[in-house]
């Protein structure tokens, strides 16, 4: 049988929720990944140092025993985050990130960034502590069109973010086009981007041809064909760039099936399998180990890990949901075949 080992990966950018919900997914992540980036877009959201402790037991308590797995955890940027907040972080040896969010730009972010004008004090304190900022890159202007919105994004705001302060580093999480693509590309070496499976896989035909399916509906929206070939290029181009993000999100079937259904993918049941069909496909798995275990690390200046993960070339057909009782959350590609399997 054909085997593909890796060392072990990490997935730097991870929804996971509370209560019953982390319970029922932290599994899923903590067998793949050895580390994930957490992001804070909880209700209300974690926006200080001891939100974060007490929201990192949380996830310690939900990991099964015997699994070894650390969360590295976020701040969520408000206008009201204070400079001693952020150097209270840099000292933390847990947190090693703060997420810029747009208002209103995606799930959980009524409490996200209005004008970035008005945060410029800690983007700057974000430089000065060389904390890193992770970006949802999306204008929220209703002008805009929806399939437009990180381009615009693009344009404006992160041009004159990465102008205004040039040594911050800065991830564009989940790109999703060409021109975000080929910004990274072009930016220095402290701007980087994490790419999802579903960008990967998928098109925006997914959600929309043939009828409408909400399981494939996340934020940034899929986009055209053109994009997925970009987003496959660079991820599987070798460039230290690009690293995997899953932006698993869970969310409870009924919010989704719903006639104005939740933004979100959860792709965390199957994360490295999604990967591995989307470098297979493209004729590169032996970039999937830099992309998957090495880049991100390097990024974030944390060690690469040393153990390593088997995928097996062995067709499964993935489950229509997981959870218990109130908790149903249907998976990315319910009830389809997958071609690898992790051991
Ligand atoms: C995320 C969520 O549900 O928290 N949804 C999504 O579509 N990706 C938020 C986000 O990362 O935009
Ligand atoms: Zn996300």
């Amino acid at each position: 049988m054909k085997t593909l080992t890796l060392t072990r990966p990490d997935d730097w950018h991870l929804h996971v929720r509370n209560g019953a919900v982390l319970k029922t997914v932290i599994a899923h992540t903590a067998k793949q990944f050895a580390r994930a980036i957490i992001m804070p877009n909880l209700k209300p959201p974690v926006t200080t140092v001891l939100q974060a402790q007490a929201y990192r037991e949380d996830i310690l308590q939900a990991i099964p025993a015997g699994i070894n797995f650390t969360p590295l955890m976020t701040l969520y940027m408000t206008a009201a985050t204070t400079v001693e907040e952020i150097k209270l972080a840099a000292e933390s040896s847990y947190i090693h990130a703060f997420k810029l969010y747009p208002a209103g730009a995606t799930t959980n972010s009524d409490a996200g960034v209005a004008d970035i004008k008005t945060i410029y004090p800690q983007l700057a304190a974000l430089e000065k502590y060389d904390l890193p900022l992770l970006i949802h890159g999306e204008v929220v202007d209703e002008h805009c069109d929806i399939f437009d919105r990180e381009r615009e994004f693009v344009d404006t705001h992160l041009v004159a973010i990465t102008r205004d302060f040039p040594a911050l580093r800065v991830v564009l999480e989940h790109v999703t086009t060409l021109e975000a693509v080929q910004f990274v590309e072009f930016a220095g070496a402290n701007i980087a981007a994490t790419i999802t499976p579903q960008h990967l896989l998928f098109n925006r035909n997914a959600i929309l041809a043939g009828g409408i399916r909400p399981h494939f509906y996340c934020l940034p929206i899929l986009k055209r064909e053109q994009h997925r070939l970009a987003l496959v290029k660079a991820a599987t181009s070798g460039s230290s760039k690009f690293f995997l993000g899953t932006d698993s999100a869970p969310h409870l079937t009924t919010l989704k099936e719903n006639a104005c259904g939740c933004a979100g993918c959860y792709s965390a049941h199957a994360a490295l399998e999604l990967y591995a069909q989307a470098f297979e496909t493209a004729g590169a798995l032996d970039k999937l180990e830099g992309f998957a275990s090495f880049y991100g690390a390097d990024f974030y200046r944390l060690p690469r890990n040393s153990e390593t993960v088997t995928l097996l070339k062995s067709a499964w057909k993935v489950p229509e949901n997981y959870g218990t009782g109130d908790v149903s959350i249907t998976p990315l590609l319910a009830g389809e075949e997958l071609n690898w399997q992790l051991q």
